[in-house]
């Protein structure tokens, strides 16, 4: 009888360990797959629907995202959509738009000039946030479409905190 109490208190224990693990790892990879932020990895994989046609983000189609009210580059072979950045980039639109629609990976390494300033860590992870695929990449309509919204929805993306700084404050006595 206790023999068979032991059992039982040891199967629960162990059930209750197995529910426990396997809800903390599938909480652990859906997490992991939310926050893939580097580019190239394949969190657009999931959104796309096979019923849906593809795109394939050839040199093609880059170019012709070439204008200032649709612009997308191409920055070490990946694709990026900054049509709504434009008017935010602290180097001005103007810096990016003759890069439209085309390979803009030199003029980013080098801010467009021949001294060759390259942009802080704060413009490369802002670029992540405008992100479209790989060159090459094929991806469904649906998925474009929810990273072209997704990158419109930026709004502050200038990396310029202190822009909207609040008076100071300063009273005479
Ligand atoms: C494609 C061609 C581009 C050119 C020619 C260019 C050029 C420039 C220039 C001339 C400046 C101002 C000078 C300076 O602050 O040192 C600047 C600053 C900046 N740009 Fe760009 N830019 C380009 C693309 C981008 C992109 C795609 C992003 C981000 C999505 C970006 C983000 C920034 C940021 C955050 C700054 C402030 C300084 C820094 O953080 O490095 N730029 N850029």
């Amino acid at each position: 009888m206790r023999f068979n109490t032991k059992i039982i208190v040891g199967i629960s224990l162990f059930l209750s360990w197995f529910i426990i693990g396997s809800i903390l790892v599938s909480g652990f990879l859906l997490n992991k797959e939310n926050t893939n932020l580097e580019p190239g990895s394949n969190n657009l994989k999931n959104l796309g629907n096979s019923s849906i046609s593809n795109i394939k983000l050839t040199i093609a189609e880059l170019s012709t995202h070439n204008t200032n009210t649709n612009c997308w580059i191409m920055i070490r072979n990946k694709l990026y959509d900054v049509t709504n950045f434009l008017n935010k980039h602290p180097g001005e639109a103007k810096a990016i738009i003759p890069y439209c629609g085309k390979d803009a990976t030199q003029a980013f390494q080098t801010k467009g000039s021949p001294s060759g300033k390259i942009h802080s860590n704060n413009a490369e992870s802002l670029l992540l946030s405008f992100y479209i695929g790989d060159l090459n990449q094929e991806i469904s309509e649906q998925t474009l479409q929810e990273k072209l919204n997704s990158s419109k929805s930026i709004n502050n993306a200038s990396g310029d905190d202190e822009e909207d700084e609040e008076d100071d404050d300063e009273e005479d006595d």
